[in-house]
Formats: C-alpha cells, structure tokens, sequence
C-alpha cells in the first residue's frame, strides 16, 4: 500500500510542555550522536498528541533530533503503526488480515467495517468517530482474528462480537481488552493443558494494565504516571518515586485498589517501568535555572567558516541553526560560558545538548588547530 503525506497539513506543531520533557527524557537515553535512535518514541508521542502524523509533526522531531527531514519521512511512511492522515476521534481499527486470522474469519471484521464505518480503509465514519484499515500479521495469530484497537489487542473476534465493540465505544463506553471468549492468555479455547495455575487473577498481565487504566481508548498526552529517567533530571511532576502505584495497575482491574483517572492509558508506560524499575535514588531535584546571556554572534563568517560538523553532536541541520544564530567559528563556541551556553541552548531544540557533548572542550582543541578523536574520524 501507498503510504503518502496527507494532502491537508496543519502549518504547524509543537509538544506541549509535558510532551517536550518526556521527549527530552527519551532523547537522553542515547549517548552522543545517536539521537536519531529517538525516532520512534518521539514520533509515536506527537502522533498521540495530534491524533494523526502531520508533515509539520515529522519535521519538528526530525529537528529535534538533528536528522535530515526524509530520514524521518522514510521511517513515518515505513511503519504503519504512524497514521499519515486524520483517524476517528475515538478510535482506529486495525484488523490483521494475515493468513491465521484470514482463515478464523478477518475478512467479516473487514465487512463490518466497511458496513459501520466506512467502505473504504483510512475513510472517517459519517460522525467522525471511527476509522479502519487491514494491516499485516500483529503477532496475536493464537487468538485470531483480532483487532488492535488504540493501543490494545481485541482479540477471538467475530462479526457480532465486534459490531458490539464498535457499538459500545460509540456509546461512550470502554470495551475489555484481550479475548472475546474468556481465554486468559492465549491457551487452548477448551481451556489450558498446562501451567493451569493462574495464581487466582482474572486477567492477565496486559489485559489488567490495559483495564487498570481507566480508559484504553485515550491517547497519551503527558498527564500519565510520568516517566522517572534516572539519567536525566526528568521525574514525576508531584516529585514522588515510582513503584507503588505500578504495583497497583498489576492487580486485575476487578480489584478494588485499581487506580482509576490517576493513571490514565499509562499501561505501555507502567509495562516500562515494571520491567526497569527506577530507583528511588534516581529522583533527583531540578537543576537550578542558569541566567541566559546572549554570546558574541556574527552577522557572517570571519573568511572561512568553521566546519562545526567536526564537533561531535553537531550535524548538517544543527550546524545550520548555528550559522543562522551567527555561530561560524570554533572559537566562538570555545569562549561561550555557562549562561552563554544557556543562551544557546534554548535556542536549539532541547536542553543539556552542549554540555552533555563537550562542545566547548572539543571546540577549545579544535580552535587551537588540534584533533579530537571524532574530529579524526568525521
Ligand atoms: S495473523 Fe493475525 S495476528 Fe498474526
């Protein structure tokens, strides 16, 4: 299938401040010059913010990321979890249509579908509430055929059982996710044969994640459980170690100590956090806002510019946002000082760059006409 940018484009985007610190926060996990490994992450998150991927969108995180704009592009248009044009305001259907779940009956999702929401796939229902498309083998082939239906599997479906689905969300109401035939996992629909002992939980771990949110169906949008990254200064926004309440959203959404509105759709991000739990250690307070000070910039290059590619951290586009700041010559990132460098640095996309870089240290050996490693290299 065509995956092209959609015709209609809002002229801008930005995160809004909570999106930009969990952005920043992602950004922080790779080291220096790699980025770019944020793709995805930062993508997914604008597309949650939006609604949908706009061109606007890409730009900005490729920008953020130092990349040129077709390598973000080609990654949008690569991966059909990116969603290139406007999707219904509750939810996008995506129905496997691959082999198992073909065979099991997916092309009845597909006529329901078309019957309910539209005839053709990426078209909005009539009311704008939903939209569908067939997309390939979700890895969920045991339970076939299934649906991922905002970010949770709907799976042993048939017609009737996901013409309800649709009904129910269109009511305003909050469909289980997993089977639709009380299968816990994905054992024998006759039921397990083996590792019988479910330990007494009504369902299973991603199933009762999903439940405990509270709402599935809502898109992320920063007021979840906040990310802790123990290797930047990003925590919790009331300033609390994580733990607890994750322990909490493991218990089946039948139980009474299930949070509710607190942790909103946060069941990919507490997954996260079971899986790496931070240490309490790894609050850590804000670091304190340093005065701004705007450095020495040039209207041009003195002669030959620099090629401030040869600091490590700096790419083509960044190098750009430096020249068009007045920034051309090692020397004048040598001689930046601390609120120089904050100056600077919240006119590039995101905070800590040339620190976390050593741009001064590199452009100090640079400007002196020595080597550093990367400079050798590049
Ligand atoms: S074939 Fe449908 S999930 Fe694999």
């Amino acid at each position: 299938m065509l995956r092209r940018l959609h015709p209609d484009q809002p002229d801008s985007f930005a995160f809004t401040p909570a999106n930009q610190a969990w952005a920043e926060a992602q950004i922080a996990k790779y080291p220096a010059g790699r980025q770019a490994s944020a793709i995805i992450p930062l993508l997914w998150r604008a597309q949650e913010q939006h609604g949908w991927l706009t061109r606007a969108a890409i730009e900005h995180v490729a920008g953020m990321l130092d990349m040129a704009y077709i390598r973000a592009l080609e990654v949008a248009t690569f991966y059909f979890m990116f969603q290139l044009q406007p999707v219904g305001s509750v939810a996008h259907f995506q129905i496997c249509g691959t082999t198992p779940c073909m065979l099991c009956g997916s092309e009845e999702l597909v006529k329901v579908c078309r019957e309910k929401i539209a005839k053709q796939p990426h078209k909005l229902s009539a009311d704008g509430k939903f939209s569908w498309e067939e997309v390939e083998c979700l890895g969920a082939c045991s339970n076939a055929p299934m649906a991922q239906i905002g970010k949770d599997y709907y799976e042993d479906l048939d017609a009737d059982s996901f013409a309800k689905l649709i009904d129910d969300m269109a009511a305003g109401k909050v469909p289980t996710p997993g089977s639709q035939k009380g299968r816990f996992a994905s054992e024998p629909l006759g039921g397990a044969t083996t590792l019988k002992d479910y330990t007494g939980q009504a369902q299973n771990g991603a199933v009762a994640l999903a439940s405990g949110s509270g709402d599935t169906l809502k898109r992320i949008d920063g007021t979840e459980v906040p990310l802790v990254a123990p290797w930047t200064k990003h925590a919790r926004c009331d300033g609390q170690p994580m733990g607890g309440e994750v322990a909490e959203m493991t218990k089946p959404a039948n139980s009474e100590a299930a949070p509710k509105a607190k942790c909103d759709s946060a069941s990919l991000r507490a997954k996260e956090e079971v899986a790496n739990p931070a240490p309490k250690a790894a609050v850590v307070e804000p670091a304190p806002e340093v005065a701004e000070e705007k450095p020495e910039m040039l209207t041009e290059a003195r002669g030959t510019p620099d090629d401030l590619k040869k600091i490590k951290g700096v790419g083509p586009k960044l190098e750009g946002t430096l020249n068009a700041l007045g920034v051309w010559h090692f020397w004048q990132i040598a001689s930046w000082t601390e609120s120089e460098i904050a100056w600077v640095d919240t006119r590039l996309k995101f905070k800590g760059r040339i620190e976390r870089d050593g741009w001064i240290e590199q452009a100090k050996i640079l400007a002196d006409g020595g080597e550093t490693e990367f400079s050798k290299r590049s």
